[in-house]
């Protein structure tokens, strides 16, 4: 092997690894969960700051579907490799309310994952009713875009 292929092989073995590892998890894409439920995510604003919409695959109701918009932030835009962030969604077609919390992650071939909680807050009649009112539940969305 000749000294120029052992140099590029060599600078490619340093700065790949480095590429992967310093990767940053980009929340702005189209997202699916276990449920096949989909998400889109629109671009950061310098606040971090941003907005969606959420097209679910379920319902605790018996209406129809509809695509609902979102409405999030990220801690720390820009800044982090694997940062934290909330969104909440607005059905249209229920009364309920869902909050997500959670962390970006990126490996080390590049592959993102959002990593999330929810809670969900039904609407009911009376304050009797708050005890069967929230669920809770766990979602790993993967870039589908
Ligand atoms: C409702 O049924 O009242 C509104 C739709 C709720 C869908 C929930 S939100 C948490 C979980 N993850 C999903 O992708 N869909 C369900």
């Amino acid at each position: 092997m000749g000294t120029l292929s052992c140099c590029l092989l060599l600078t490619l073995a340093l700065l790949i690894p480095q590429e992967s590892a310093s990767r940053k998890c980009d929340l702005q894409g189209l997202w699916r969960n276990e449920l096949g439920s989909n998400m889109t995510l629109l671009a950061l604003n310098t606040a971090g700051t941003f907005s969606g919409s959420y097209h679910t695959a379920v319902t605790a109701t018996n209406k129809q579907i509809l695509v609902s918009p979102l409405q999030g932030a990220q801690q720390h835009p820009g800044a982090k490799r694997h940062p934290t962030f909330g969104f909440t969604v607005q059905w249209q077609f229920s009364d309920s309310t869902t909050a997500f919390v959670g962390q970006c992650f990126v490996d080390r071939h590049g592959k993102e994952t959002l990593e999330t909680m929810w809670l969900l807050r039904e609407e009911v009649p009376s304050h009797r009713d708050t005890w069967k009112a929230t669920r809770i539940g766990t979602s790993i969305f993967t870039r589908i875009k």
